[in-house]
């Protein structure tokens, strides 16, 4: 466990320092242990430091329940209680063939009858999952496991597809102004750490650290997307367990307008931030478009405005940044998007500071940022055909009529059809990056991605 961050640490509802405690189990002494103020055990699991109170299990297990398990040496029983998913719905469970049935008049009672038989069976297979540990596995296993139940198939397409989305150019793109911060770099809501891993690019020596209330995500960032940032599991709507002015950078992609109370998490962000620092909000949905999609999201851009008090902002919509980032320029901070932009756009970021000299144009990229990694396909592009030498045709598809309503602006840049060499597959096949993709990178077609992300290997059509 990191001291620098324990030490940077305090409890968000006394503001104590923390003890750290260890368990009497021999084994991962270092990355689970308990910290404790004057009112509260929180528990580390895997070194992502728990700091949220109640209950934070899936099936009801509290702080005080998974630190005990940890100061009783059951390490295991306390990872398993964070990251066993929700139990699906009966229906949900039901085996395929039964799935494929007609939807006749009583068909739901089997499929919730044949379902509930099948509980015992998913919850012994996903502790089984979850107990072997990251070895030898995928990120996509883990985020199938984790987000592999239909009510989540929103939540699982946006994630296996983020790499070349409108919003993930977008969030890239506004990490332009990072470069050589003074301190630390925050990621708030950062997810399975899509932008987390090009974070710590952008942060040089300084550490990053990555933040959700999520604690499987931030496992699956810790172990496959970015396992150089260290991880607190918290939530946006309380205070946040730092201390003031620690963070040279706080950074957030599509996650404030989901938090409930924007009012303690911005004021949280100006807290938390050096005072001639940066707070970089991207992909703000605006209530002032698509408002039947997200009857939970209402407030316009100008209202998020007002949440950044007396700090210089810029707001731009995703439109202008991605205008410029087509053109390999990151966006231009000396001015805000015009108002009637603002009004049309349904997503737009803001970049904040106190320090005016950072609000300025970015100039154009050395690199795509997207192309950071290791370059593989766009999960969005399937094989469709191929020929006697061995070129494939892909096809691009969307895994859902609501991805397609999100993310359909993709359809820009990606083409729906490519030819792809099979030099350059081949080439793909051993993650090199050579100047035959330069122009499938620029369309989005090839993406840089983790290390480990899924089993690099490009199928030919059936
Ligand atoms: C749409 S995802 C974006 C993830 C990542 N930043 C990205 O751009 O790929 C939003 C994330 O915010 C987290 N989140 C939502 N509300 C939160 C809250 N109140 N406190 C902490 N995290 C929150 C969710 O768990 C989720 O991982
Ligand atoms: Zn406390």
């Amino acid at each position: 466990m990191n001291k620098w961050l324990v030490d940077a640490l305090r409890c968000p509802y006394c503001f104590g320092e923390f003890k750290v405690l260890h368990g009497n189990s021999s084994q991962d002494k270092e990355s689970y242990a308990v910290l404790e103020c004057d009112c509260e055990q929180y528990p580390v699991v895997e070194d992502i430091l728990v700091i949220r109170k109640g209950v934070i299990g899936n099936h009801g297990e509290s702080s005080k329940t998974v630190s005990h398990l940890i100061l009783s040496g059951k390490n295991q029983e306390a990872l398993l209680s964070l990251v066993m998913p929700p139990t699906p719905a009966g229906r949900d469970l039901a085996p395929a063939w039964v799935q494929r049935l007609p939807q006749v008049r009583g068909m739901d009672r089997v499929k919730n009858l044949l379902g509930n038989v099948a509980r015992p069976w998913w919850a012994r297979s996903m502790r089984d999952f979850f107990a072997a540990g990251p070895e030898g596995r995928t990120a996509t296993d883990y985020i199938e496991a984790a987000l592999g139940a239909k009510r989540q198939y929103k939540h699982y397409h946006y994630f296996m597809n983020r790499f070349g989305q409108p919003r993930h150019l977008v969030a890239l793109s506004l990490m332009a102004p990072i470069q050589s911060p003074a301190g630390p770099v925050l990621d708030f809501g950062c997810g399975f750490g899509h932008l987390t891993r090009h974070l710590v690019r952008r942060a040089g020596r300084q550490p990053v650290v990555g933040a959700d209330r999520d604690f499987t995500r931030l496992y699956v960032a810790k172990h496959f997307f970015a396992p150089e940032a260290s991880y607190v599991c918290c939530d946006g709507s309380t205070s946040f367990p730092f201390v003031d002015h620690f963070f040279s950078v706080v950074y957030s992609s599509d996650t404030l307008y989901m938090v409930p109370n924007k009012v303690v998490c911005s004021r949280e962000f100006r807290r938390i931030v050096d005072r001639n620092g940066l707070i970089i909000i991207a992909g703000i949905h605006n209530g002032l478009v698509d408002a039947e999609n997200y009857v939970s999201q209402r407030m316009p851009y100008s209202s998020y405005g007002l949440l950044l008090g007396s700090w210089s902002h810029r707001m731009i919509t995703n439109r202008d940044v991605l205008d410029r980032y087509g053109e390999k320029c990151g966006p231009d901070l000396s001015r805000s998007s015009t108002t009637m932009a603002l009004n049309q756009d349904p997503w737009f970021s803001i970049v904040a500071t106190n320090h005016e000299g950072l609000l300025v144009d970015q100039g154009s990229f050395d690199d795509w940022p997207h192309a950071e990694g290791i370059p593989d396909l766009n999960p969005l592009y399937k094989p469709a055909t191929s020929n006697e030498k061995g070129d494939i045709c892909y096809r691009h598809t969307f895994p859902s009529s609501w991805y397609e309503k999100e993310d359909g602006g993709c359809r820009q840049y990606e083409p729906e059809e490519v030819w792809i060499a099979s030099e350059v597959l081949y080439d793909l096949s051993l993650r090199k990056r050579t100047p035959a993709m330069e122009d499938l990178i620029a369309h989005c077609v090839i993406v840089g991605m983790p290390e480990r992300f899924h089993n690099h290997a490009h199928s030919c059509p059936k």
